[in-house]
């Protein structure tokens, strides 16, 4: 059964042919995706009997894609390009403008590399303690309350790891405030209403924030020599001039940003032990090995972001469908990632899973696929994984504490998704 009521159904496995009379869906289907995010292509394509159809969207002829197979044509350089691929709305909330998502060819290596080049082991390893210590210094707080809603604690905790991380110095007044306007820009793009226009405000104002650091680090460079921050601020474009202070902010941003939505991976990683206590008690007596498979299962079971946006740049034709240029196309990783023909009972959470994993580059895809230096695959994965499993470890080694009863469901509606309680604990005591 999912988490999300009846999203994604169990299906039977089915064999795609390897060639499909294009589909087309005439009407506008911008509210179904909408209601829908998480089920929207994967569920149509199953109902006609495809892995491509075409529809509209947003007012536009958009062609979406599942499965495997569709990933490693998506993820063809020579064929699609992002620059005006991802609807206004995600750029004005989530993306921001002219950032390292609207690159492409050797602007967008060079930039990528930017990241790239932050995700060294001792970056890594850095984060990690930087988090540790976080989680450390938080828990016995925790003790002496009547009760912790996890995902608020965790989001502020890796919001100060990751400001650690990158030398930006926030004062604790400071850090609700910051949290709360990185997650408004990770809530605004498929919202409706108030949520959505606080994501643009929230947009404005963390732009101008991060600029304001991008600044400060350029005045005195010798005083973030070494840092994310001051690295980011003395970054070169492929012109060989300093970014534009609003474009670095918008890169400074896509880390900060990211870092703190990892809280909600690590709220689907505290239902998951909640949900089965064998998982805790295995993870608490030290298997590591299943540690990892527990984090992995994790980011392929939950939801997160539905799909990913390209345009195509070349004209092109695939299993009978034509590409023409210009037309956006949608990658349904939620679908890929729930595939049965990739993902043995796809709708069950099993980490033992990932024991037979052999690290395809499009079957797991909660990131994006593909390669992360030439793609446009997240840069940040490996530090998700990294901070997973800090989490974990410190929810099952470094404290105890009760889960009382609360509203765990998950509205198919909301992407990104949280349960609705947001992962209440309670008589929280450390170790
Ligand atoms: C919370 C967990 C995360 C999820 C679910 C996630 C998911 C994704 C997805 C789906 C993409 C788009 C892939 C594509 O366009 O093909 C992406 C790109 C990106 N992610 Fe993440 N991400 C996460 C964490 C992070 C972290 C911790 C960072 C910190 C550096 C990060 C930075 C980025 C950047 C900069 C891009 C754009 C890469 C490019 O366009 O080349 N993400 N992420």
């Amino acid at each position: 059964m999912s988490v999300l009521g009846s999203l994604p159904r169990e299906q039977a496995p089915v064999e795609t042919p390897a060639v499909t009379p294009p589909v087309h869906l005439s009407l506008d289907h911008t509210l179904g995706l909408l209601l829908d995010p998480y089920g929207f292509v994967q569920e149509r394509a199953r109902e006609l009997g495809t892995d491509i159809f075409e529809t509209r969207l947003l007012l536009r002829k958009t062609t979406c894609m599942t499965g495997a197979d569709a990933a490693a044509v998506f993820y063809d350089q020579s064929l699609f390009e992002r620059h005006q691929a991802a609807p206004r709305r995600l750029m004005v909330t989530l993306f921001g403008q002219k950032g390292v998502q609207s690159l492409d060819g050797e602007r967008h290596r060079a930039r990528k590399a930017l990241f790239m080049s932050i995700m060294t082991p001792l970056g890594r390893r850095r984060l990690s303690e930087m988090a540790e210590a976080r989680w450390r210094e938080r828990i016995p707080l925790w003790a002496g309350l009547p009760r912790v809603v996890l995902y608020e604690e965790v989001s502020q905790l890796l919001c100060q790891a990751v400001c650690d991380w990158t030398g930006v110095v926030l004062t604790p007044r400071q850090v609700p405030h910051v949290t709360s306007m990185l997650q408004s820009l990770i809530e605004g793009p498929a919202a409706l209403g108030p949520r959505y226009l606080r994501g643009r405000i929230e947009r404005v104002q963390g732009d101008r924030w991060a600029a304001g650091l991008i600044r400060q680090a350029r005045a005195r460079p010798e005083r973030h020599e070494g840092t994310v921050l001051g690295l980011f601020a003395g970054h070169r474009d492929t012109d060989g001039r300093p970014l534009p202070a609003g474009v670095a902010a918008v890169e400074l941003l896509n880390v900060l940003r990211p870092t703190v939505a990892v809280a909600r991976f690590i709220t689907f990683a505290a239902m998951a032990l909640h949900a089965d206590p064998r998982h805790h008690e295995r993870i608490r007596a030290g298997d590591e090995t299943f540690l990892e498979y527990f984090v992995q299962e994790v980011r392929r079971f939950y939801p997160f972001f539905p799909m990913v946006a390209a345009k195509v740049a070349t004209p092109f034709d695939w299993r009978g469908h034509h590409f023409p240029r210009g037309r956006r196309v949608l990658l349904d990783l939620q679908g890929i990632d729930h595939d049965p023909r990739l993902w043995e009972r796809p709708c069950e959470f099993r980490p033992e899973r990932f024991a037979h994993w052999d690290g395809g580059a499009f079957d797991f895809v909660p990131q994006g696929g593909g390669d992360h230096y030439e793609g446009h695959r997240c840069p940040g994965e490996w530090i998700t994984i990294d901070l997973m499993k800090v989490a974990v470890t410190a929810l099952t080694r470094w404290m105890t504490y009760r889960v009382p009863a609360q509203d765990l469901r998950i509205q198919r509606w909301r992407a990104p998704a949280i349960p609705n309680s947001r992962f209440v604990i309670n008589q929280v005591s450390a170790g």
